[in-house]
C-alpha cells in the first residue's frame, strides 16, 4: 500500500501575506533569517499580524546550516515568550531552525502544547515549507544532518513573490539549482510514485522556463512568482519520495566547508545522473534501458532536450546542469569555490563518504553506492 498526502495548507499568489490578518492566533514567536529583520523586509510580516492584534517576539539568531547551539538558543526564546504560534520567515536556514526548535522543545518536554508553524519562505529554493525534513549542522563533528519526521511538518505555508525581489543573483542561482535537484532526485528515487512525479515534472517544467530569467533580472515578477511555486512543488515531490545520494553528498559539503547547498548540489549533478545512468561520453547504445534512464530521457524532454536517441538525451541533461552553472557563473567543482586547498579537501573525503552514506536522503538513490564510489565522485569533484 502507497499513501500520498499534503498535510501544509498553501497561501500563494498575490496578496498571499494577507492570511496573516486572519491567523486565528495572537502570540507569536517569529523565527526570522537576519537579513529579514535588518533590510526591513520584516515589516511585510509585521504589519498584518498588527492589524490582527498579534502580540510577537522576534528571534533573530538564525544562520545559514543551523547549527545545533542556535536552536538551544531558540528553545530558550520560545520558553521565555510562550507563544501560542510560530512563524518562521527566511530561507531554508530558519524555516529548518524553526522545524526543529518546535520538534525539539516537544521532545524535551512533554507537557509542551505543539504548537502550529506558519513557514514563510524568502528564498525560492528548499520547498522546506512543506517538507518533514530539517537539516541541521553540528560543527563540532563537522556534519550535517536531516532530521525526517512528519511531526516537522509546517501547518501553513505563505508563498509571496514580495519577500523573494531582494534575493540577489548568486543566491537565485543556488537555490533554484536545489529546486531542480530536488524534483531531479525525487523522480528517480526508490520511493518515487504518479504524485510525487506530476509534481516534480511541473516544477522542472518551471525552472527549465524561468529560472535563468529570475537570475538575469531580478524585477522580473512573473519569473521569481514561477520559481517561488517550482521550489514548493518540488518540495512536495521529494516529501513523498525522498531525495538520493546527491543530497546526501552535498550535505557533507556544506557541513565541512560551508559551500552553499545548491551550488554543493549543482555541482553534483553531472556526477550523479552519470552515475546512476550509467552512461559515459564512451557508452555504447543498448537494446534497452532501466527505469532510471528512461526517467532521465522523460525530464530531459520536459526541458525541451530533444535529442537523436538515449544515450544522447542523458548527455544533454547533464550538459544542461553545466550550461546552467556556466550561465550562472557557479562553481563547476570544488577547487573554483576557494572554500579550502586541494589536501584539505581530499583530507576530509574518508569523513565525507562516511557521512553521505550514513545520511538519510542517500537511502532513496536508485543505484546503491559503495564506498568506492562516493569517494571516486569526491576525488572527481576538485
Ligand atoms: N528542510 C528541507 O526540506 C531542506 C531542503 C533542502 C535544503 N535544506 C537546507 O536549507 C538550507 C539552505 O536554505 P536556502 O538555500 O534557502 O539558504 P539560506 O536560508 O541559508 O539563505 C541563504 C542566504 O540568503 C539570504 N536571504 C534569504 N532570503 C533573502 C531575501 N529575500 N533577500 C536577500 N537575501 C536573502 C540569507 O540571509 C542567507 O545569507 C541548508 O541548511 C539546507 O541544507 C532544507
Ligand atoms: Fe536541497
Amino acid at each position: 500500500m502507497k499513501e500520498f498526502d499534503i498535510k501544509t495548507k498553501i497561501y500563494f499568489g498575490p496578496g498571499a501575506l494577507e492570511r496573516l490578518e486572519q491567523i486565528p492566533y495572537h502570540r507569536c514567536l517569529i523565527i526570522a533569517d537576519p537579513f529579514v529583520v535588518t533590510s526591513g523586509l520584516i515589516r511585510l510580516i509585521l504589519e498584518p499580524l498588527e492589524k490582527n492584534s498579534a502580540i510577537f517576539r522576534i528571534f533573530d539568531d538564525v544562520v545559514p546550516d543551523p547549527p545545533i547551539g542556535k536552536i538551544v538558543a531558540g528553545i530558550q526564546a520560545l520558553t521565555e515568550f510562550d507563544p501560542d504560534s510560530i512563524v518562521a520567515v527566511g530561507g531554508g536556514s530558519a524555516i529548518d531552525s524553526a522545524k526543529a526548535i518546535r520538534e525539539i522543545a516537544i521532545q524535551t518536554n512533554p507537557n509542551r502544547i505543539r504548537l502550529p508553524l506558519i513557514a514563510i519562505p524568502t528564498t525560492s529554493g528548499t520547498g522546506s515549507e512543506v517538507t518533514s525534513f530539517s537539516v541541521i549542522s553540528d560543527p563540532d563533528n563537522h556534519t550535517k544532518y536531516p532530521l525526517v519526521s512528519d511531526s516537522m511538518l509546517p501547518e501553513e505555508a505563505i508563498l509571496d513573490v514580495e519577500l523573494v525581489r531582494s534575493v540577489p543573483a548568486a543566491v537565485t542561482a543556488n537555490t533554484g539549482m536545489d529546486v531542480f535537484t530536488h524534483a531531479l532526485e525525487s523522480y528517480v528515487s526508490l520511493r518515487y510514485n504518479e504524485f510525487s512525479a506530476s509534481l516534480a515534472e511541473k516544477a522542472i517544467e518551471i525552472v527549465g522556463s524561468y529560472l535563468l530569467r529570475s537570475f538575469l533580472d531580478a524585477g522580473d515578477t512573473h519569473a521569481r512568482q514561477k520559481m517561488h511555486v517550482a521550489s514548493t512543488l518540488a518540495g512536495l515531490a521529494f516529501n513523498a519520495s525522498g531525495l538520493g545520494l546527491n543530497h546526501g553528498m552535498a550535505h557533507q559539503l556544506g557541513a565541512q566547508f560551508h559551500v552553499p547547498h545548491g551550488a554543493a548540489n549543482a555541482m553534483l549533478l553531472p556526477h550523479i545522473i552519470e552515475f546512476n545512468s550509467q552512461i559515459t561520453p564512451h557508452s555504447k547504445s543498448r537494446k534497452e534501458y532501466d527505469h532510471t534512464v528512461r526517467c532521465y530521457v522523460t525530464l530531459a524532454r520536459v526541458l525541451g532536450l530533444q535529442n537523436f536517441n538515449t544515450i544522447t538525451t542523458v548527455r544533454a541533461l547533464i550538459a544542461w546542469t553545466q550550461f546552467m552553472m556556466k550561465e550562472m557563473d557557479m562553481p563547476i567543482n570544488m577547487s573554483s569555490t576557494g572554500t579550502c586547498t586541494q589536501e584539505e579537501y581530499e583530507a576530509a573525503i574518508p569523513a565525507m563518504v562516511e557521512g553521505a552514506l550514513a545520511d538519510a536522503c542517500t537511502v532513496d538513490n536508485p543505484r546503491r553506492p559503495t564506498k568506492h564510489d562516493v569517494a571516486q565522485i569526491y576525488r572527481a569533484l576538485w
